[in-house]
């Protein structure tokens, strides 16, 4: 079969929409083989483009019965045929185009394909994430990367016609530029006109929104990438997509009623509602009640104090972690009475795993008060605990005690597993939370100095300034977080507007006068040209929709993503350069 040119043959429909309306119609059809029937005297051929299948009958004559039966996987073909109605017991339901078949007068192979490495056709075949990768354009022929790509552009759709229409005004950030910190190691581009200086890849557009504000923009958004080395995991990529924006004047409250109406947009695309106003939860009591502060709501399963309990009681081990200023922390279990020895051990080692000194199990089995440590503490002691969680009957209760965060964050982990094999993530249910009030600065331990914690431009809570001198760590800044199932799916704050407040930060954050003059004089100098009160914040683009596609990894959502390894598998990247072009950067071996 030779290959012809496509010459001026035009498509007529996509191979996705013709119905029983259709009948009768001259039509061409362009796309690939799916897959090809050979019956002897007539031949079937499944046609696919990205809209869809639609089943070819080749049997005019023989000459083209011939040639169809010498089709194979992949090639790309144009069909030229007439729409007939499908005979009563072929038809297909759960096709929109199973109703017709198309009679082909003339099939025209345009090109031949090699044997796919792995099967086009369906997703259910498991396929190595490296070979997925490293055949990406074969694997975003493959229905499940079409649904989610097509998910994507349509998310994204959305995103700009929500803000166009709420008065924002997309503009471009250079990718070219100085570093603006987000916590990440930066990527940097060598200048070739000036030998030894470095433009930054932006690890956000942070410091540019921020100007816009300053230049009079009022609303700002923009669709972009962001550029971050870090240590790479599912929900993380090297580069990524934020929606960022930026509002003159603004508070909390409009953020939010910005944002909310958006998810719903969002959700509304798969089908599902965002009721608002989301739940909102302070960081110190994230932490507290969940171990995390980015809590999934629909573990359940609160974390709660029981340290009353132990204050005075009997078990030496938890009364003096209380005594000396810890806390005794539990959770409840539906329904986990009747977890097993085995299964209690399994806990109580994930617990000593995740830093625990141990962990204790109470349970009420009907009526009968149970628990590792119930010769220590006593029925009554347990019995109160038990209350304390809110168990009843058949449920079971875990309690650890040590320093209150971190005892926290033990039983914040055991939480999920036990949601986990307890299947209490319900993938059909969405809970949207806003996490606020986050600390200004985390304590480096190692470096003697605290760090910011959200980014060197976040405003205290006014209720906080006082304590930046005196007490940072306790200052909480005007930070928030929107979190979804979990996942943290946006950040974003209220600003410092004050230029005397941001070299106070800087200062805290011990970056001298000189280094910020270098790294942000531009930045410090705008401030002073009248700024307005500002804020905003940036969706993470690539997590929020792998959550709308039901997807574990961002990776699954992104059309060319790199590996965990930061590795493009498909194009070889990264890769050596020639000694010619790091010689022109000033980089390499001179010659
Ligand atoms: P932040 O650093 O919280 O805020 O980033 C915003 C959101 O971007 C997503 N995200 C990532 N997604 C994939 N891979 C990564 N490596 C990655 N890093 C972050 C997350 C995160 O919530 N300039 C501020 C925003 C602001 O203050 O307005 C910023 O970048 O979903």
């Amino acid at each position: 079969m030779n290959i012809q040119p496509l010459g001026s043959l035009a498509r007529t429909h996509t191979a996705g929409e013709l119905t029983a309306a259709d009948v009768d119609k001259d039509v061409v059809l362009l796309g690939w083989v799916h897959r090809v029937r050979d019956l002897g005297s007539l031949v079937f051929i499944d046609i696919r483009d990205r809209h869809g299948l639609t089943q070819v009958v080749a049997r005019a004559n023989d000459a083209l019965v011939d040639e169809a039966k010498k089709l194979r996987s992949e090639f790309v073909v144009a069909v030229i045929g007439k729409v007939v109605a499908r005979a009563a017991d072929a038809l297909n339901p759960r096709m929109k185009t199973g109703e017709i078949e198309v009679e082909a007068r003339e099939i025209r192979l345009l090109n031949d394909a090699k044997v796919p490495p792995f099967p086009i056709s369906s997703d259910e075949a498991p396929v190595a994430e490296e070979m997925r990768l490293k055949y990406r354009y074969l694997d975003l022929r493959r229905p499940r990367m079409q649904r989610n790509i097509a998910l994507r552009h349509r998310a994204t759709m959305e995103i700009r016609k929500y803000f166009d229409e709420d008065g924002f005004l997309e503009i471009e950030t250079p990718m070219l530029t100085k570093s603006t910190p987000e916590g990440a190691r930066d990527s940097l581009v060598p200048s070739r006109v000036h030998p030894g200086e470095f433009y930054a890849l932006p690890q956000s557009p942070q410091i540019f929104k921020q100007i816009l504000m300053i230049s009079g923009m009022d609303r700002y958004f923009q669709i972009v990438k962001c550029f971050r080395d870090e240590d790479l995991r599912a929900d993380r990529q090297p580069e990524f997509t934020q929606v960022d924006l930026e509002m003159s004047f603004a508070t909390e409250d409009l953020v939010f009623n910005t944002i909310e109406p958006l998810m719903a947009r969002l959700m509304a695309l798969i089908g599902r509602s965002a009721p608002a106003p989301f739940r909102r939860l302070p960081y110190a009591e994230a932490i507290a009640k969940y171990g995390s502060d980015k809590p999934d709501l629909r573990a359940g399963m609160e974390i709660h104090d029981v340290s009353a309990a132990f204050a005075d009681s009997s078990f030496s081990v938890f009364r003096s972690v209380v005594e000396s200023g810890g806390a005794v922390r539990a959770f409840a279990v539906k329904g986990g009475a009747r977890y097993s020895r085995k299964e209690l051990d399994e806990l109580t080692a994930q617990a000593k795993q995740l830093g625990a000194t141990g962990l204790v199990w109470a349970r009420n089995a009907d009526g009968v008060v149970q628990s590792s440590a119930l010769k220590a503490a006593g029925e009554e002691t347990i019995g109160r605990a038990l209350e304390m969680t809110g168990a009843g009957t058949g449920d079971l209760v875990l309690i650890a005690a040590g320093q209150p965060d971190s005892t926290s964050r033990v039983l914040g982990a055991l939480r999920l597993s036990v949601a986990k094999t307890q299947n209490l993530l319900d993938p059909d249910r969405f809970e949207f939370l806003w996490v606020v009030d986050f600390p200004m600065f985390e304590w480096i331990e190692e470096e003697g100095r605290h760090e910011f914690m959200h980014h060197p431009f976040t405003a205290p809570l006014e209720s906080d300034a006082h304590l930046l001198e005196s007490d940072p760590g306790q200052a909480r800044a005007r930070a928030y977080d929107l979190v979804l199932n979990g996942s943290e799916i946006a950040g974003g704050s209220i600003r410092i507007h004050d230029q005397t407040l941001q070299k106070l930060i800087f200062k805290l954050l011990q970056i001298s006068d000189e280094e910020a003059k270098l790294r942000f004089g531009f930045f410090t100098e705008a401030l002073e040209y009248g700024t307005p009160p500002h804020g905003g914040i940036a969706i993470g683009l690539d997590r929020t929709v792998a959550i709308l596609c039901g997807e574990p990894s961002i990776r699954d959502v992104i059309a060319f993503p790199k590996t965990a390894q930061a590795v493009d598998l498909m194009a070889g990247a990264p890769s050596p350069v020639s000694n010619k072009q790091l010689q022109e950067l000033k980089l390499g071996p001179s010659s």
